[in-house]
């Protein structure tokens, strides 16, 4: 099993986008990015991301790369007692930033062209996933990011032992170092 590495921060900053209210569990993450990126040289022309819901996260990441393509179904209501669906919400959300781009999608769908390993029209910089918390689901989703991307976070690895485990297991086969931040829910990085 792989060494869990413990990631501290050296520099936290609020970057200036982010999204203010509804609750999200991201909070917190946004003001490490900046530092996850210059520490790991990642790129900053695409990112993807599988799990939006509101926006935090791809918020987020706007700030910081040319495109952040966000494909999650929405399928869920609002509870803001109003008629507007999650979608409704999300739209209005990112409409300030053109570099987002929402894709209604599960993420199985949205990875289909990929299918047999080969990546034909994205190269991501980045992957970001934070969709379904289950062990199986998760793994999966990581594990068609590992064999296109070489830099995958993962939201909740300090907070779902599921998703935990799931990028502990994704290290162990794509041979990566898998460095956990314990804060604001847990970003796991694997690189
Ligand atoms: C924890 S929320 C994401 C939170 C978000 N990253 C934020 O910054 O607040 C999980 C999201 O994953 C989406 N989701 C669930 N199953 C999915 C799937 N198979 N593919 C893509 N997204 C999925 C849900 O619709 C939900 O909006």
């Amino acid at each position: 099993m792989s060494e869990i590495i413990p990631y501290t921060p050296t520099k936290i900053a609020r970057p200036a986008r982010y999204l203010e209210g509804y609750g999200s569990a991201w909070y917190g993450n946004e003001s490490i990015l900046e530092e996850v990126l210059d520490r790991f040289h990642v790129g900053r022309h695409l990112a993807i991301e599988f799990g939006t819901e509101h926006g935090h996260s791809a918020i987020a990441l706007s700030n910081f790369f040319d495109l952040v393509i966000c494909v999650d179904p929405w399928l869920q209501e609002h509870a803001d007692q109003t008629t507007r669906s999650m979608y409704d919400v999300v739209q209005e959300n990112v409409k300030p930033y053109p570099n987002i781009r929402l894709v209604r999608s599960t993420w199985q769908e949205f990875c289909k062209p990929f299918r047999n390993g080969i990546p034909i029209w994205l190269k991501p910089d980045l992957i970001h996933i934070d969709a379904d918390h289950s062990y199986d689901e998760c793994y999966k989703n990581g594990e068609w990011a590992c064999e296109i991307c070489s830099f995958v976070i993962f939201h909740d690895t300090a907070g779902f032992p599921t998703v935990r485990k799931a990028v502990s297991d994704l290290a162990d086969k794509y041979r990566r170092k898998f460095y956990a931040y314990e804060k604001d829910w847990g970003l796991g990085i694997l690189v």
